[in-house]
């Protein structure tokens, strides 16, 4: 008995405490807004204006994407393997988005890569597969930030620098690897071209990246695998140093993660506008909502990880409520399989729904505010208003129902926001028919996130993200 509870203290003690601290791996992750060399002040309205340019862009390119891996796996062709080159050692020209995603989004980690590291501010996005950065290779006298002032990844100070060779067969699984090497000894080369006729280009390295722990202490990760980014070309890439790709894939910093933090992520994102002093974190491993204040408890839904091939994160949505009535929409609105289908993205800030869902989700919702509100044209939102006076509670309760029962209840803020002084919208977006709907980052806020990619399955809870300290 005495031994079994000297066992028992024994084991919590020594196991589960430190284990917290040291199995989690955190970042902090910073808005776009509070990074004051990204975005000088603005307004709100100019803020608002801005999220909805950037995601135009990549809501294009996930539609594409989408799109093209319906086509290739119907054709059977490339199927996985979006990555892969044509073979024919040419740029890969479709506007896949993946590694090529360019770094316009939201949410930015600081990361140390190389030996000593060097300090990047990176998107962190769950529509990237890869991790890259501006870099310089085979150069002596580089400027250490590029002519946008962005940093530069000067590799030859690296002495963890290792180049994945052309002739490996990693470099044919890498995405967007070109075929072409001539000397087998050669780095590996990429070439990404966009539609809106951006382009990156580089080649593959493995490197040693530092992160930050739980309980503060710093470690090294070995053979993370980076792309080292030596030509930008467009007016995409002006807003960070590169990208931290959290997509589902295997060149991902995820999977890389998972050797030494087990197979989950997660965050918990603030309000966009809310101010500096409060910090959203990404954190690997251990997913610590017992460290935020106020947390309920979590629900889980099934990570349709396999539905949608490649990075994306799907979820299997049943349907959504408004007002308690669950509203009338097409099931193939929700099938991944087929021309519909839901993913879950960090990098999209409005909520983006295929046609048939968005029209039957805003006809209920403007209903109770048609006669109460006075509207605003303001695009591209359908439908925006005064908000001085307005009474919240006029506003029926949205609910997004997933297949498994699991019920995602967002706070109004996050479907009619804030877009100016006095004024709100409804946040949704029409995405066309066919196409995918996306979860994205506003509706996510005040939520923990948890992505487990070993058991395929989305935890989500309330939270206000503010750290007990
Ligand atoms: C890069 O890292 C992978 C493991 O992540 C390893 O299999 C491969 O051999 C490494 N290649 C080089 C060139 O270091
Ligand atoms: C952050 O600062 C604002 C005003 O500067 C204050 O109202 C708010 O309570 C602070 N939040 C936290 C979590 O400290």
């Amino acid at each position: 008995m005495s031994l079994f509870l000297l066992f028992t203290i024994f084991f919590n003690g020594f196991f589960s405490i430190p284990a917290f601290g040291s199995k989690t791996m955190q970042f902090e992750l910073i808005h776009r807004h509070s990074v004051h060399e990204l975005s000088p002040p603005k307004n709100q309205f100019e803020r608002v204006q801005e999220l909805v340019h950037i995601d135009s862009h990549r809501v294009h390119m996930i539609s594409q994407t989408v799109g093209k891996r319906r086509k290739d796996s119907e054709t059977n062709s490339l199927g996985l393997g979006l990555g892969s080159s044509s073979g024919s050692g040419s740029a890969a020209t479709i506007p896949l988005h993946s590694g090529a995603y360019s770094g316009t989004g939201q949410y930015f980690v600081q990361f140390r890569v190389g030996t000593p590291s060097q300090k990047f501010l990176l998107v962190a996005d769950t529509g990237s597969d890869l991790t890259w950065m501006n870099c310089r290779s085979n150069c002596h006298n580089c400027p250490r930030r590029s002519i946008t002032n962005r940093r530069v990844f000067q590799s030859h100070r690296s002495s963890s620098f290792k180049t994945i060779p052309c002739s490996s067969g990693m470099c044919q699984t890498l995405p967007f690897s070109l075929a072409q090497c001539t000397d087998p000894k050669a780095p590996c080369n990429y070439d990404y071209r966009y539609s809106d006729g951006s382009s990156a280009r580089g080649i593959f390295a493995n490197e040693t990246v530092m992160v930050s722990q739980a309980n503060g202490r710093k470690i090294k990760l070995h053979n993370v695998v980076i792309g080292c980014s030596s030509s930008l070309q467009g007016s995409s890439f002006l807003a960070a140093d590169g990208v931290l790709g959290l997509g589902y894939s295997d060149s991902s910093f995820v999977v890389k993660a998972k050797e030494k933090f087990g197979g989950k992520f997660s965050y918990c994102l603030v309000d966009h506008l809310s101010g500096k002093n409060v910090s959203s974190y990404l954190t690997f491993g251990h997913n610590s909502i017992g460290n935020y204040i106020g947390s309920a408890n979590m629900q889980y839904t099934q990570l349709a990880l396999s539905t949608m091939n490649g990075g994306f994160y799907p979820v299997n949505v049943a349907g959504i409520s408004i007002g308690g009535v669950m509203l009338d929409i097409p099931i193939n609105v929700w099938d991944a399989s087929g021309e519909g289908g839901v993913i879950i993205d960090s990098g999209s800030s409005l909520t983006y729904l295929a046609e048939p869902a968005y029209n039957v989700v805003m006809d209920a919702l403007k209903l109770p505010l048609i006669g109460s509100t006075k509207q605003i044209e303001l695009n591209p939102f359908e439908f925006c208003f005064d908000s001085i006076n307005f009474d919240e509670s006029l506003v029926p309760k949205l609910v997004i129902h997933f297949a498994d029962s699991a019920r995602f209840e967002p706070p109004i803020k996050s479907y009619v926001i804030d877009v100016a002084n006095g004024m709100k919208c409804l946040g949704f977006i029409s995405n066309g028919w066919p196409g995918v709907s996306i979860i994205g980052n506003i509706m996510q806020q005040n939520f923990m996130w948890e992505f487990d990619t070993v058991n395929k399955l989305l935890g989500f809870a309330r939270s206000s993200c503010a750290k007990r300290s």
